[in-house]
């Protein structure tokens, strides 16, 4: 990821100093050959930089002794972000001796292809830190988007809801690996892709919805079970687009246009829907 980050950055057009302990790893970023790329020692990369941005290994304590280093390192404007997937930011800011400076930059792989970037604001986070990051990422043409920290953020909670049921799957004999993969690939994925889980729901219907996840943990279990703000929603009617009001707070006109024209909406999404990476055997 790091050198995916870097690459992004230095297209955008800054200067980027890159730190990598492993020999083999750091001669894949010399290969870039990117102008604006260089590989430095962590005390001459962070000694006069804008922005640190952690990319180690998934791992609490080899990111929390990376972040006391650096704290000692870096200049007091310079700020600090991690990219990691799912630690809590409050769990790493805790060793610095400002906490406000650090916050989440969660990219996505390929970092120079996919737009989001999760700005991940820990319960500490400076709006200046948030504000700032958050201009960076866009200057590179990236899509900056707020959210809260908590383990996993907003992305990966929902990426791996969607895994571990997967893995279930296939584990429990329903489908082959390459067959539930082509089934996301040609229902709800490119639907999912345009029009957001939320909004899927509401063009679906919620009373659907959650008669669907009422079955669903009946018989798999908790991890099912609809959530207390959906069930209040239907009592009340809000249904979705055919109540005209939903978890979106679309209008009624608004609602109702885009379930008339959603199959216009979708048909691109779902052109060669057979369009898979790997040849079918
Ligand atoms: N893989 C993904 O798709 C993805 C996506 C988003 C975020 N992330 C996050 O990005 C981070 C890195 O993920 P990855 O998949 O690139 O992991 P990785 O294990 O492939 O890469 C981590 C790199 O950090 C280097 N490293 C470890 N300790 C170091 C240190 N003290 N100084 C310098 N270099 C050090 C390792 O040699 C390795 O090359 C993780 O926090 C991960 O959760 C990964």
């Amino acid at each position: 990821m790091g050198r995916g980050i870097a690459q992004a950055l230095a297209d955008g057009g800054h200067r980027v100093s890159v730190v990598e302990s492993v020999a083999e790893v750091a001669a894949h970023v010399e290969a870039l050959d990117h102008p604006r790329i260089a590989l430095r020692g962590l005390e001459d990369a962070v000694a006069d930089c804008d922005l640190v941005i952690e990319a180690v290994s998934e791992n609490v304590d080899v990111k929390l002794a990376l972040w006391r280093r650096i704290d000692d390192l870096a200049a007091p404007r310079t700020l600090f972000a991690t990219n990691t997937s799912s630690i809590d930011i409050d769990e790493l800011a805790r060793v610095l001796g400002d906490p406000t400076r650090l916050l989440g930059l969660h990219w996505f792989n390929p970092a120079v292809v996919v737009p989001c970037v999760e700005v991940v604001l820990g319960s500490l986070t400076g709006e200046a830190t948030a504000t700032a990051a958050a201009a960076m990422m866009a200057s590179v043409g990236k899509q900056p988007i707020r959210v809260r920290t908590a383990p996993g953020f907003v992305a990966n909670r929902l990426q791996f809801a969607l895994f571990r049921e997967a893995m279930l799957c296939l584990e429990e004999g329903l489908a082959s690996a390459e067959d539930i993969d082509r089934i996301v690939q040609t229902s709800f994925g490119p639907r999912l892709a345009r029009l957001g889980p939320l909004l899927s729901a509401d063009l679906g219907g919620l009373d659907t919805y959650a008669a669907i996840l009422q079955y669903l943990s009946a018989h798999l279990g908790e991890r099912f079970e609809p959530p207390q703000s959906l069930m209040r929603m239907v009592a009340e009617g809000r249904l979705g687009a055919k109540s005209g009001a939903g978890v979106r707070g679309l209008d009624a006109a608004e609602y109702d246009e885009l379930s008339r024209g959603m199959a216009d909406l979708l048909r691109d999404a779902y052109r060669r829907p057979d369009a898979a990476p790997v040849p079918r055997s």
